[in-house]
């Protein structure tokens, strides 16, 4: 977790998320998360994901307290590859796992809050913005985009 944690820092100075708010969402959820290895040991990336609830976002930097019973969806939290390591085709392997793990777990449905202007990424690997539901994304500022993927 700790170069995990030292990464997100990095990267996502806008989306605070505590070492324990991380670090619940592996406990909650480990088939969910991944980390991108480099031959020599350190962490260049990771991905968070879990199932969660059509219309909710978990709240940045709060702890799950364990999986919805109602899950119906299948939830990507963040993505996140070093700037050095970006543009090789990572964070796109990263979404075929998730996309395989949310169909072995039962689900039809990707979703995700696209945020530091990344929707074009997210267009380009076939989700689109989820026109016709009112979803609470305050504590991730303006500019969140809240997309799904049919699977
Ligand atoms: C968004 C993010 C995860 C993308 O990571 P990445 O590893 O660079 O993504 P990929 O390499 O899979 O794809 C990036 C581009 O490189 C291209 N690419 C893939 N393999 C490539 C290769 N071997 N050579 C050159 N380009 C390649 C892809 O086609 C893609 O182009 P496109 O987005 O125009 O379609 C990364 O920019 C990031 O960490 N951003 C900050 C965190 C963030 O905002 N995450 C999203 C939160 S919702």
């Amino acid at each position: 977790m700790p170069p995990v944690f030292t990464l997100a820092c990095a990267i996502h100075v806008d989306f605070f998320e505590a070492l324990e708010v991380m670090a619940d969402k592996l406990a909650t959820y480990p088939a969910g998360c991944l980390v991108l290895e480099r031959a020599d040991g350190t962490i260049g990336g990771y991905a968070v994901s879990h199932p969660y609830v059509k219309g909710r976002v978990p709240k940045l930097n709060h702890v799950l307290r364990g999986l919805p019973t109602e899950a119906d969806v299948y939830y990507i939290h963040d993505i996140a590859i070093d700037p050095a390591a970006r543009g090789q085709g990572h964070a796109e392997a990263a979404v075929l796992l998730l996309a395989r793990q949310a169909r072995e777990a039962g689900f039809t449905e990707m979703r995700l809050l696209s945020v530091n202007n990344s929707e074009g990424f997210w267009t380009r690997r076939g989700f689109a913005p989820v026109g016709n539901e009112t979803v609470d994304v305050s504590s991730y500022g303006d500019g969140a985009i809240y997309m799904f993927q049919s699977l």
